[in-house]
């Protein structure tokens, strides 16, 4: 998560020296998001490549192009040739054809087929509706010529924290994060702006941290802050505002699918705010990514759970659920299961895992079988979610009070149980009165408070200033010593009709 602490932390927004502010605080948001949304950056083109390729980021998305008919999925290789590694694309083919010759671009078979002119031979085929441009054909060529490298696909690989590049403009850079801008600015030809004035400055931190404009109030105290730690102060500031977990949280929550109603056609209410505010909290707290992911995987998992820990689990209740009557329960309950693993591999891995629902990954190295693998880890809710009446939250449920309620709901629950034994104790007393004495005058009369009308077995019914039929016995009721007066038993079958007057089932 993004890094917090200005004193500790070396990557941290807040510290470093005063000559380009507007630069510094872009480490506040290299956390979550840049593992998570970073990695879709665009390819680069051929002319702003740097010397030496990488193989994830410039030459994957010109090979996707070809892995449909040449990949790991084995019903669907085309010529016995892979190019989803390294073995498979430099092996020696049927007839005798090296698709790549690693450092020798013109004894490679590839770059021979991707510039054929016969449309017949040109790879790949043009009714595949894939081509390459130019410059994905000058990238490959590159590749092939400094050594064909392959990596493994970035999703499986640990991040590694790469070099500080280079950079002319030696003055420049603050922070290690500069020189990598530097660098891109520099490779196109391009000088940094001079720096923006400090309103906008301002302006621009406090959006990026909180979400919100600086006040009136702050600004003027910023622009009359002649510390050289002026900006410092500013982020220190906001870092420590609650908003700022909660500016942190929206790109989260947004990729949680997290929602205040169910999703499908009815829609009815959810409540999982509090899941919510455990994410804001979480980057408040400045809680380490590790944590982060185990706690709302598995905290339900970890031994003696906190609340907290149970609550974080909510990330894998946000699935939509579909309160229709006709829905099938096994149906959904494979669908959400799906939503699960689809969800846990976009945000976390980066991955479409969900495309080997139906078939081997035609792209990635996932197969159908571990999919559904996968998605045992996530078949262990039993959720009941189908055919209720306007429901709003569905078990499996906790009572998951903030701290002051928690305080006032063991207040309560101790007063309730106070008057719980008052009351056993009065009843015990009223039984006790009714084995000796007559069952009426020395009983307390029932309340009569908002009654519409008052029955009395065995009796015409007495009503308060309107007249009621009879009462109608259904089936057989067992009349008995009561309260204050008579009472009955029924079973399921048998019942009392009290015609218009109300429906109580
Ligand atoms: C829609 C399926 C399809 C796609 C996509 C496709 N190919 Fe092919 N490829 C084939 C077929 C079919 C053959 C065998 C027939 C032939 O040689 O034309 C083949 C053959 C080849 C061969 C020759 C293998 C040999 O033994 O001679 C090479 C090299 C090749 N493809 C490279 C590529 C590259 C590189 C891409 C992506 C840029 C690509 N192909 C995309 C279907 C495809
Ligand atoms: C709901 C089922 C389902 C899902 C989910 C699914 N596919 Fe498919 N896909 C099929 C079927 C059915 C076929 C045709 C049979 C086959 O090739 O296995 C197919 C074929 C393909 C093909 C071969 C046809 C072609 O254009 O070359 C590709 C590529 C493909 N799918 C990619 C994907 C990707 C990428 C995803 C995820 C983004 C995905 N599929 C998700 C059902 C699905």
């Amino acid at each position: 998560m993004a890094p917090h602490s200005s004193a500790s932390n070396p990557d941290s927004a807040a510290t470093g020296s005063k000559n380009h502010p507007g630069l510094r605080f872009g480490l506040c948001l290299f956390g979550v998001g840049a593992l998570v949304f970073g990695i879709f950056a665009a390819p680069r083109s051929l002319a702003t490549t740097p010397k030496k390729l990488d193989f994830n980021r410039d030459v994957r998305p010109i090979l996707d192009k070809c892995l449909s008919c040449h990949g790991h999925d084995p019903k669907a290789i085309r010529a016995g040739l892979r190019l989803d590694n390294r073995d498979g694309a430099t092996k020696l083919l049927a007839d005798g054809i090296q698709a790549i010759v690693p450092g020798h671009p013109e004894k490679s078979e590839l770059i021979a087929r991707i510039n054929e002119t016969h449309a017949s031979m040109l790879m790949p085929p043009p009714s595949s509706n894939r081509f390459l441009s130019a410059d994905d054909k000058a990238i490959l060529k590159l590749w092939i010529q400094q050594g064909a490298e392959y990596k493994q696909h970035w999703a499986f690989g640990k991040p590694i924290r790469p070099a500080v590049p280079a950079v002319h403009l030696k003055a420049w850079p603050v922070k290690p994060i500069d020189s990598f801008v530097l660098e891109k600015l520099e490779s196109e030809g391009l000088k940094p702006s001079p720096q923006a004035d400090r309103a906008t400055l301002l302006r621009r931190v406090s959006l990026d941290l909180t979400g919100l404009p600086p006040t009136p109030t702050e600004l003027s105290s910023f622009l009359s802050d002649k510390s050289p730690k002026a900006f410092e102060k500013v982020v220190d500031r906001l870092l420590a505002s609650p908003r700022y977990g909660e500016r942190m949280a929206m790109d989260w929550v947004d990729q949680a699918r997290y929602a205040d109603s169910n999703g499908y056609q009815n829609d009815y209410e959810r409540y999982q705010y509090r899941w919510r505010d455990w994410v804001i909290d979480a980057f408040n707290k400045n809680m380490p990514y590790d944590e982060f992911t185990i706690e709302q995987l598995a905290g339900d998992l970890l031994p003696h759970p906190t609340l907290d820990q149970i609550i974080a689990t909510g990330f894998c209740r946000n699935n939509r659920l579909n309160t229709e009557g006709g829905a099938i329960p096994e149906e959904y309950h494979v669908e959400y299961v799906i939503d699960r693993v689809q969800t846990m591999s976009a945000v976390w891995l980066g991955l479409t895992t969900g495309c080997a629902r139906c078939h081997d990954h035609k792209y990635d190295p996932i197969s159908q079988k571990e999919f559904y693998s996968l998605c045992s880890y996530f078949n262990n809710v039993p959720e009941t979610d189908i055919g209720e009446e306007r429901p709003t939250n569905y078990p499996p449920l906790i009572k998951a009070p903030y701290p002051d309620q928690a305080s006032e709901l063991s207040k309560l629950t101790s007063q309730i149980l106070t008057i719980q034994k008052q009351n056993e104790l009065e009843i015990k007393n009223m039984e006790t009165q009714a084995q000796v004495g007559p069952p009426t005058s020395s009983l307390p009369a029932m309340p009569e408070l908002d009654c519409t009308a008052r029955y009395i077995l065995g009796e015409v019914p007495s009503a308060l200033g309107m007249s009621v039929p009879p009462i109608q016995i259904v089936g057989p009721i067992k009349a008995g010593l009561g309260r204050s007066t008579g009472s009955f038993r029924t079973d399921d079958k048998s019942y009392i009709n009290l015609g218009p007057v109300g429906d109580f089932e």
